[in-house]
């Protein structure tokens, strides 16, 4: 997408590779929105921390820079025989798949470039064919988001209020995001609306990013308390919510999601409100029976006792200071799960680059959305 920073407009991916320094090229996300910053990562361990650090997250972001982080990891092997390049990616792939446990995409998109590689038969060839693997899975990843932008835009009618939690934008995706693929393409189609977004405690990625994003994109929106939805549903507020996920059960149609997403499914059933999941088809896992089996990462009690952000006061080069505060009573612990599981008879429809379909539908239609079964 576009960002404007010091009166510049220039396109960023959020993730991207730079092939002469084998690096990996970051958006900070944690900077963000006070400082745009791109970063670049050195090694796969680096790439490895960096997704477990939160500089990229996001379901998509993550799984685009493991498929790079795989083949950054594959092009550092200085060897020549294949049973030792075979060895070493397993333990790059490892490496990568222990970063983060929930979002399917990660691992997913490590598969594809894994499988892809397997045609070579040189090292050499093997590692071209690894980061050739992991751009097509970038370049996917944005036409899937592009695809399902098209599919949903219609439920964004004009006037509109739209509920969205997390950041399920661009920022969480290689480009234009899914939960905000159909406000941007309702927005080209020249719609008006209103987004409210959830704060999303305990990491603020709705405050910060999908505030920041739709702030540059030009979109009306409003932050709201995460406790605040169901009173602004009440009062007949909000018109539609629509959510990204980290993944979505193939066979069952429930949906992991950022922690709080449960909680707004069920107030909008409550109140006859539709409710939507938009994905790329890297979200989806076609091997998992049950929601309960979905890893649900528990994070750092930090990040509930306090919060992050900037002083209000520069410093002396002008920069703002960003700093941790603690909110909570000093001798308290916390509880901290990162995801949540939201079952399918809460979900009106799930926005997929092929179309929108109950969640139910969507093991009867895997052929169609591209379900490989892989041993689980
Ligand atoms: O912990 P995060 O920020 O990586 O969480 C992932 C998410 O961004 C959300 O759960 C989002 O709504 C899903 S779409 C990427």
């Amino acid at each position: 997408m576009l960002v404007r920073v010091s009166g510049r407009s220039r396109h960023h991916r959020t993730v991207d590779f730079d092939e002469r320094r084998n690096c990996v090229r970051l958006i900070e996300q944690r900077l963000l929105p006070h400082t745009f910053k791109v970063v670049s990562i050195p090694d796969h361990v680096a790439t490895a921390a960096a997704i477990r650090d939160m500089v990229v997250r996001g379901a998509g972001a993550i799984g685009a820079t493991a498929a790079y982080g795989l083949a950054q990891g594959a092009r550092a092997f200085g060897g020549r025989g294949l049973t030792g390049f075979t060895r070493h990616v397993e333990r790059v792939f490892q490496t990568l798949a222990a970063a983060r446990p929930t979002a399917v995409d990660l691992v997913n998109a490590m598969i594809q470039v894994r499988e892809r590689m397997q045609s070579g038969t040189t090292v050499t060839e093997r590692q071209r064919l690894a980061l050739a693997a992991a751009r097509a899975f970038a370049d996917e990843d944005v036409a899937h988001c592009e695809a399902l932008g098209r599919q949903g835009a219609s439920l964004i009618r004009e006037g509109m209020r739209v509920l969205t939690h997390c950041n399920a934008g661009w920022l969480a995706f290689v480009d234009i995001g899914t939960a905000t693929a159909p406000l941007y393409a309702a927005q080209a189609e020249g719609r008006n609306f209103h987004v409210f977004c959830d704060e999303t405690r305990p990491r603020c990625q709705g405050a910060s990013l999908t505030a920041w994003e739709l702030a540059q994109q030009g979109i009306s929106h409003q932050i709201i308390a995460d406790n605040a939805a169901g009173h602004l549903m009440q009062r007949g507020e909000i018109d539609l919510v629509i959510v990204g996920s980290d993944r979505v059960l193939g066979r069952t149609g429930e949906v992991a999601n950022k922690i709080g997403t449960y909680t707004k499914a069920v107030l909008a059933a409550h109140h006859g409100i539709p409710f939507y999941v938009a994905i790329p088809l890297s979200t989806i896992d076609w091997n998992l029976r049950r929601g309960r089996d979905i890893p649900i990462e528990e994070r750092e009690e930090a990040e509930v006792l306090g919060a992050w952000g900037v002083t209000t006061s520069v410093s002396r080069s002008g920069k703002a200071i960003r700093r941790y505060v603690r909110i909570a009573n000093p001798t308290s612990g916390a509880r901290n799960p990162g995801f949540d599981v939201t079952p399918a008879e809460l979900i009106t429809g799930i926005i997929t680059p092929a179309g929108v379909f109950p969640p139910g539908e969507l093991w009867g239609r895997r052929l169609e959305l591209g379900g490989a079964f892989r041993p689980a």
